[in-house]
């Protein structure tokens, strides 16, 4: 493969992280990435201390809502390959704030789309060879489905319900609107659930694992019966990379592993798994049991069931997840009991004013001493 120059949005988060990780184990020197991250409370530089001397990776600190800084990428270096991750990307804080969802996942992906559209054009709607924008976006653009055995495919019509899903659907559209007005290259790939290292903890699963492991309750939404369709994170890179080298242009690739589990069962399952990573006779095992849980205040317009129809990318591209659920939850509880430090960075200071703020309506705090107070009865 020819060197390409790859230019990864919110390559500090969760995703662009271990994307980053993926490209270099994958391609070594034979990649340029620009890793461009305005370092929200998501973004964490500690996740790519191991890449970050390496001489074909590059750090730029920017934010996708400043025109400016977005065009100062396309100027500095001859991208090939856009890989958009950056973006606000959790259901519950959106449903507090929507606006910085709309200020970063819409209008940071239009600055994006200008910017490589003016750097990349040679023609009415005639590109440099090789150029191509590849968004990272969700299935839940698709909005909720049924328990009835159902499935999202790319022609399933969005409908997306929470201020998140529909900033992500917006951005979508507006991709898409660039591919049918300007002949702009891209594809869209839509993931189910992702769980791995570095994923910040105010999402079901490292939450869980960190306050099982802590001792604290285990704040389950509802009566736990909501059901997400789980991928291990390295499988949806490897999903990301072949669309990004071989995905047709304009189309859109749904990523997903037919692993749906429901919440209350992948708890009860993450609880057992803590236990027998613990070395024999540790004492922290005593108190991770099923009395940990707690059912919680519903989360507003809670989407019953998200599962994919992975079909097209398995019979265009041949992909299929390589990882299943065992092993990789399994690997993630073993990386965040060998990466304690990493998760006491991120829950020192602002992490806790946010959980205090997003539990506490809910009958649940850190405080350990403190039993809850009005639990929703499920
Ligand atoms: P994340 O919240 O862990 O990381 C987002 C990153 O974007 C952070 O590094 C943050 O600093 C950066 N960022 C936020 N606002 C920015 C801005 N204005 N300018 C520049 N950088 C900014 O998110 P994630 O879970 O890694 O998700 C990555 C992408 O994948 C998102 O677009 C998300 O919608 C999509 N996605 C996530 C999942 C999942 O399960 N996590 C599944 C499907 C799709
Ligand atoms: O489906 C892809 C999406 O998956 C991504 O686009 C999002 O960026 C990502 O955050 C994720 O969204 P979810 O809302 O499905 O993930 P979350 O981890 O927040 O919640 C998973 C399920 O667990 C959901 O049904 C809500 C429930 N839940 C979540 C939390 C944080 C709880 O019951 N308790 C909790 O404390």
């Amino acid at each position: 493969m020819d060197c390409r120059t790859i230019l990864v949005t919110g390559g500090a988060g969760f995703i662009g992280s271990n994307f980053i990780h993926y490209l270099i184990e994958t391609y070594g020197d034979q990649v340029e990435i620009i890793n461009f991250d305005a370092l929200t409370y998501a973004g964490n530089l500690e996740n790519l201390k191991e890449v970050e001397d390496l001489a074909n990776y590059r750090f730029e600190k920017g934010d996708i809502t400043s025109s400016k800084e977005v065009a100062r990428m396309f100027e500095t270096y001859d991208v090939d390959l856009v890989v958009h991750m950056a973006a606000e990307s959790h259901v519950d804080r959106s449903i507090l704030d929507p606006e910085v969802f709309i200020r970063t996942n819409v209008l940071g992906t239009y600055n994006l789309l200008m910017a490589a559209k003016r750097a990349w054009e040679v023609g009415p709607k005639t590109y440099a060879a090789g150029k191509r924008f590849v968004h990272v976006s969700t299935d839940e653009v698709y909005g909720s489905l049924a328990d009835d055995g159902s499935f999202f495919t790319e022609t399933t019509p969005l409908d997306p319900h929470s201020p998140y899903s529909a900033s992500k659907a917006s951005s979508d559209l507006f991709v898409k609107a660039f591919g049918d007005t300007y002949g702009f290259p891209f594809c869209i790939t839509r993931c189910s659930n992702n769980y791995g290292p570095y994923q910040f903890p105010e999402k079901l699963i490292p939450l869980m694992i960190h306050n099982a492991l802590k001792g604290l309750p285990l704040p389950v939404y509802g009566k736990g019966e909501n059901i997400r369709d789980w991928l291990y994170v390295a499988d949806h890179c490897k999903a990301i990379d072949l669309v990004s080298r071989e995905g047709r242009l304009g189309e859109v690739y749904n990523i997903g592993g037919h692993n749906e589990l429901r919440n209350i069962d992948l708890v009860k399952s993450i609880l057992q798994k803590v236990r027998e990573a613990l070395p024999e006779g540790d004492p922290r095992a005593e108190t991770i049991t099923e009395g940990l849980i707690r059912y919680v205040a519903d989360r507003p317009g809670h989407d019953l069931r998200y599962a994919i129809s992975p079909q097209k990318i398995h019979q265009e591209l041949s992909w299929l997840p390589e990882t299943c659920f065992d092993q990789g939850i399994e690997r993630t509880i073993q990386w965040y009991l060998e990466n304690l430090s990493w998760m006491e960075h991120i829950t020192s200071g602002a992490y806790e004013a946010y959980y205090d703020a997003m539990y506490q309506h809910r009958g649940v705090t850190a405080d350990k001493t403190q039993e809850p107070q009005s639990l929703l009865k499920a």
